[in-house]
């Protein structure tokens, strides 16, 4: 399977599409991860805080493919903020995955009360140097806190993953993206469930023969985003990854740019998550 991947600022690329995999159990996480390896998926979402590192590991090694053939994503919760404690909770995060490295280190978020972001992400630096992640970047950063780390440090992140679907759109930030070169990756792309009823989408769905998951998805890829749908269900986990044969026009981008709501966000606003 030919899959879509974005060029990265630092020279590696992503996978476009990805598994996320958010409140999937440790215990239930391995064969979801083989069977979505299996179906093709080449990125597996995951985060110190949801406590399935073990398992992610478990399901990379179980399938066929070589795990070096599949990226890992994994996250610096809030309570590792800082100097020193960076590469301490990398070295845990990477024994739980039994990986030597990772391919992309994210902060988790920016806890920006306690203002210790610049140097944690000072520290991710050193941990790209060292080689224990590829690449690094952060997760739910807004442009004024995306502008401190390029001010301060120099080094442009390679990605920010946010909160991102048709009914909350973010085009500032991702115009800010764009400027500075940094890929954007939407996290519940699918709203959580919350539009896979929704009439326009259903009417284009209908048009195109797939169902509302697949243009949601299709629409991430269309706009130039990585995204990463989550699912514990097999048949979603392979309805979710066929996607790659259809593409999305001019009116149907145009309509469900309609649907954007800036007040649409379902998780917390990162200024407030501290
Ligand atoms: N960086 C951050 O702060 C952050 C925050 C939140 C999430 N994330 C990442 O983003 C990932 C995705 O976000 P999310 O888990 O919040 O939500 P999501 O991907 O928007 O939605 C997941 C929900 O949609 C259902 N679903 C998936 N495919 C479907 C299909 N084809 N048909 C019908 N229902 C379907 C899933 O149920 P089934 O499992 O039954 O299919 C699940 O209930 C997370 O898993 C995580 O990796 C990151």
């Amino acid at each position: 399977m030919n899959q879509p991947t974005l060029a990265l600022n630092d020279g590696r690329t992503l996978p476009q599409l990805g598994l996320g995999l958010w409140q999937t159990a440790d215990n239930q996480v391995s064969p979801v991860v083989a069977a979505a390896v299996e179906a093709g998926y080449r990125l597996v979402d995951t985060a110190a805080i949801y406590r399935n590192e073990a398992g992610v590991g478990q399901g990379l090694r179980r399938t066929a493919i070589p795990a070096n053939r599949v990226f890992v994503t994994t996250k610096l919760w809030n309570d590792s903020h800082g100097t020193e404690t960076p590469a301490i909770a990398l070295d845990a995060s990477l024994e739980q995955l039994g990986l030597d490295a990772v391919d992309l280190y994210l902060i988790h978020w920016p806890r920006p009360a306690h203002d210790r972001y610049v140097a944690t992400w000072r520290a991710l630096i050193g941990l790209r140097k060292d080689g224990k992640a590829r690449s690094i970047g952060v997760s739910n950063f807004t442009a004024p806190q995306l502008a401190r780390l390029i001010d301060e440090t120099g080094v442009v992140p390679a990605v920010n993953q946010v909160e991102l679907n048709p009914g909350f759109q973010q085009r500032e930030l991702r115009a800010f993206h764009a400027e500075h070169g940094i890929a954007t990756q939407s996290w519940s792309p699918l709203c959580r469930g919350r539009l896979l009823d929704h009439p326009v989408l259903a009417e284009i769905a209908r048009k195109h023969g797939r169902t509302v998951a697949q243009v949601i998805i299709r629409w991430h890829l269309d706009l130039g985003l990585g995204v990463i749908p989550k699912s514990v269900t097999p048949h979603h986990i392979r309805e979710n990854i066929a996607v790659f044969d259809f593409r999305l026009d001019e009116a149907d981008m145009a309509r469900i740019a309609g649907l954007d709501d800036p007040r649409g966000r379902l998780g917390p606003h990162p200024d407030d998550f501290n």
